[in-house]
Order: C-alpha cells, then sequence, then structure tokens
C-alpha cells in the first residue's frame, strides 16, 4: 500500500480539506513531539497560518531538554506555538498520590483542564488531532467518537464542542513518515514514549524530586546506550530507560552504611509492544550506566538490570 502512496498529493488534498472545513475559524492542536501530533501541525499550519495554535503542555513530567526541543522544532517548522508551563498544577494534583491508575487519570484531567483554558483563550472553534488509522481500528473504532489526547487516558470532554478535524486519520505510521518526510519534519527515531511521561516511571508518589531523579537517570541510560549502539557495541534497543523504585536499599559511603534510592534499568526489545524480550546488554555498558547513575544521581546507590519478559511482565513498572 505504501509504495503507491502519493505523499505529495495527499499533503495537498489535507490542506485544502482543512482549510475547506475550518473556513475562516481558528483550531488548536495539542503538540506533544510526537511524528503524528507534528505532522498534523504542520498540515494544518500550512492550511491556516496562524489561526492555528499548537499547545505544547509541560507538566514538569517530560524528559531532559524535551521542552526545549518541541518548542524549536515547532518553530522551525513555522507552527503558531505556545508553550504553557504547568509543573505546579500537575505536582500540586499528584502530591500523596501512590495508586498507578490515579495518578494517571489525574494527569489526564488536569491535561484536559490546561487545554481546555487555553482553546478558549484563543476562541479556537476547531481541534486538530494526529489521530491515525490504527488508534481507532484497534479501539474497534469506538475512538472515532471521543476525542483522544496524546495522553491516551481519556477524551477530551464533548463540552468543549469543538469539532474534530483529523488530517491522518485514513493514514499508518509508515505513511505517515513519508508525509512528514514531504514535509521536512525531522522524523523523529526516538523510542516510544508514554503520554503520562515520567510520572509512571516513578513507582509511589511522583514528586519533584523523584521526578528529578528518574529524568536524571533516564538521560543517563539514553546517552550510554545510543553512544555504544552508535560505536557499534550493541544495537538500538527498541525502548530504554529508567524506573525509580520507592524503597531504599543500603549502601556504604565512607565508613557509614547509608540507606539510598534504587534505580532499575529497563531495555527491551519489541515490534509493537505488545510482547517484548529484555535487552541483552553488554555488561560493560551496563557496568558505564550503574557507575554513571550511582555518582551522578544524587541519592541513588543501586542500579538493577530488568531481566523480565513481556508477557508477563510489562515494558512499563509504572
Ligand atoms: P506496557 O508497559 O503496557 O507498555 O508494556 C507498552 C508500550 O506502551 C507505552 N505506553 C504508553 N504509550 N500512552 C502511550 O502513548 C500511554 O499512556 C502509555 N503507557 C505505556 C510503553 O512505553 C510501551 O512502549
Amino acid at each position: 500500500m505504501s509504495s503507491v502512496f502519493d505523499a505529495k498529493g495527499f499533503i495537498e488534498e489535507q490542506v485544502a480539506a482543512i482549510r475547506a472545513a475550518v473556513g475562516e475559524g481558528r483550531a488548536i492542536i495539542a503538540c506533544s513531539g510526537g511524528v503524528d501530533s507534528t505532522t498534523a501541525a504542520v498540515l494544518a499550519s500550512r492550511a491556516l497560518g496562524d489561526r492555528l495554535l499548537g499547545v505544547y503542555v509541560d507538566t514538569g513530567l517530560m524528559r531532559k531538554g524535551e521542552t526545549e526541543q518541541v518548542s524549536k522544532t515547532l518553530k522551525s517548522l513555522r507552527v503558531t506555538s505556545k508553550v504553557v508551563h504547568t509543573a505546579d498544577t500537575f505536582f500540586g494534583a499528584l502530591k500523596g498520590v501512590t495508586d498507578p491508575e490515579r495518578k494517571r487519570t489525574i494527569i489526564g484531567e488536569k491535561f484536559i483542564e490546561v487545554f481546555e483554558r487555553e482553546a478558549e483563550g484563543f476562541r479556537a472553534g476547531f481541534l486538530v488531532q494526529g489521530t491515525i488509522a490504527p488508534d481507532w481500528i484497534e479501539s474497534g473504532g469506538q475512538l472515532r467518537d471521543r476525542i483522544k489526547t496524546h495522553h491516551n487516558v481519556g477524551g477530551l470532554p464533548a463540552v468543549m464542542k469543538l469539532k474534530l478535524v483529523e488530517p491522518l486519520r485514513d493514514l499508518y505510521k509508515d505513511e505517515v513518515r513519508q508525509v512528514a518526510r514531504a514535509l521536512g519534519v525531522s522524523v523523529s527515531e526516538r523510542q516510544p514514549f508514554p503520554g503520562p511521561a515520567l510520572a509512571v516511571r516513578c513507582l509511589g508518589e511522583v514528586t519533584p524530586e523523584a521526578v528529578e531523579i528518574v529524568r536524571a537517570a533516564c538521560a543517563i541510560v539514553e546517552e550510554e546506550i545510543e553512544a555504544a549502539a552508535k560505536a557499534g557495541a550493541m544495537s538500538l534497543p527498541w525502548q530504554y530507560f529508567a524506573v525509580l523504585l520507592p524503597l531504599k536499599s543500603v549502601g556504604v559511603h565512607g565508613d557509614l552504611r547509608v540507606y539510598g534510592r534504587i534505580v532499575a534499568l529497563r531495555a527491551v526489545e519489541s515490534v509493537d509492544g505488545m510482547t517484548a524480550a529484555y535487552s541483552r546488554i553488554p555488561h560493560e555498558v551496563l557496568d558505564r550506566i550503574s557507575v554513571r547513575i550511582t555518582n551522578e544521581v544524587r541519592d541513588v546507590n543501586r542500579v538493577v538490570y530488568d531481566v523480565s519478559n513481556k508477557p508477563p511482565a510489562t515494558i512499563e513498572w509504572e
């Protein structure tokens, strides 16, 4: 199918379709930095110019440098966009919460609140989304009637009364990538990243301190694994990251026994995330990651490697 797909023709067709749908109105899109929402934003921006607003919600739960990187990308693609800094709101709402599903719900609800405010402020009548075919086919088509947020944790409420525009809804990922390339969107080869972001990698309460630790540990894991892959010492796993456990274990510091935090390292091979096998990372790479995390990340004195497959484990620890 993709060999006959005409990306240029698709772009022309969709730019015209978005113009026809939105008319003289205004539209908004939640930009996560992923390839789908970025591609949809560029198409809509071509159609609407500054009558489209891309909103990036900085929840305080993002990876190192992510907010700056997404803003830079949108700017270079001439998408009018805004970063909303809302870390205090998210950390305030997550205070004392340890149940994983409750954390997801809170993050989804807060995201909707923030986004709703922005839509009202911009007087948007339309919501552009980067929904692609598998997003609604896999959920039995039900998602077509709902509005998917980039968190995949629930829909924006119908009371928003925004009309939905989904330019990529009939495309599969490889076709989206072709459109992205034709639009000059640097196709992110970055590994998958969950919508609720680092909150799923902080087991127990999600505090600013815990997120800071897991953010620093994840950055080290990414740096070391990507460097090792580039040097030919291993191939790049499908996904690789760090998890902060809500436990302390004993270690030594000088002559003292000190209780420190534990970081688990997770790296998996997978095709679609439905099943996964743990990656056979060379010991030298594990060693570098462990030494760097215990030296550079505050309060961490122990690093463990997760050797579980999915099933029975999942990829994220939550
Ligand atoms: P699990 O942990 O269930 O994860 O084995 C499978 C894949 O899904 C990612 N993941 C998410 N992706 N929104 C997403 O878009 C989410 O809420 C979410 N939660 C998990 C996970 O990183 C893995 O790639």
